[in-house]
């Protein structure tokens, strides 16, 4: 994601840097190898509780993380703090889409998944995480709300891949 916004960036000469949090130790370190050409700074944290100023951000965003915090109305009011009037977070995440899709990614998802992962990978408890977190997670009419709650305005979510992943956008006033 880090690597990807910086394509995206205006250039104007004197660009503050890209800030990449995680607070895996051994992600920062994979990570580093990547960032090391490039104006990021990987910061190992807790995203519930970042080692950010208030106000100072004009973007966040998350690919995948945001799912797996411990509370997300404290998440979504940490990005608020952090950002600055103006500013943005992107949160693209999964979902779990309703009706006959639905019915079919379950059965992929918590059958089918956790053994062919678990039998690729040698690792099957990784692959019964992802189906328990997305079941946790939210669906978009709940997180909108919570969203707008933490205080943010134009809140949206956009569905890709017949509604299992997503966009949620949401500006400060
Ligand atoms: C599926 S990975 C996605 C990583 C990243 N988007 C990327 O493209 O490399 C989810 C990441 O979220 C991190 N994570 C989960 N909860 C977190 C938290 N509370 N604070 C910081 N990082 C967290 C995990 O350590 C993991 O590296």
């Amino acid at each position: 994601m880090a690597l990807a916004l910086m394509k995206h960036r205006p250039v104007t000469g004197n660009e503050a840097p890209l800030l990449a949090v995680d607070f895996s130790h051994e992600m920062l370190l994979r990570g580093a190898e990547k960032f090391a050409p490039h104006n990021i700074v990987a910061i190992e944290a807790d995203a519930l509780h970042l080692p950010i100023a208030d106000g100072s951000l004009d973007l966040v965003t998350s690919a995948f993380g945001f799912r797996n915090l411990a509370n997300y109305e404290e998440g979504f009011a940490e990005l608020f703090r952090v950002l600055r009037p103006g500013g943005q977070i992107g949160i693209l995440d999964c979902n779990q889409p309703g009706g006959l899709t639905g019915a079919m990614y379950n059965l992929y998802f918590k059958k089918v998944l956790p053994k062919a992962g678990g039998l690729i990978s040698g690792d099957a408890d990784a692959y019964r995480y992802l189906p328990a977190s997305v079941e946790r997670f939210p669906r978009p009419p709940r997180l909108l709300e919570m969203i707008r709650a933490a205080g943010f305005k134009d809140a949206s979510w956009t569905g890709y891949t017949f509604g299992t992943a997503g966009l949620y956008r949401a500006t400060k006033p």
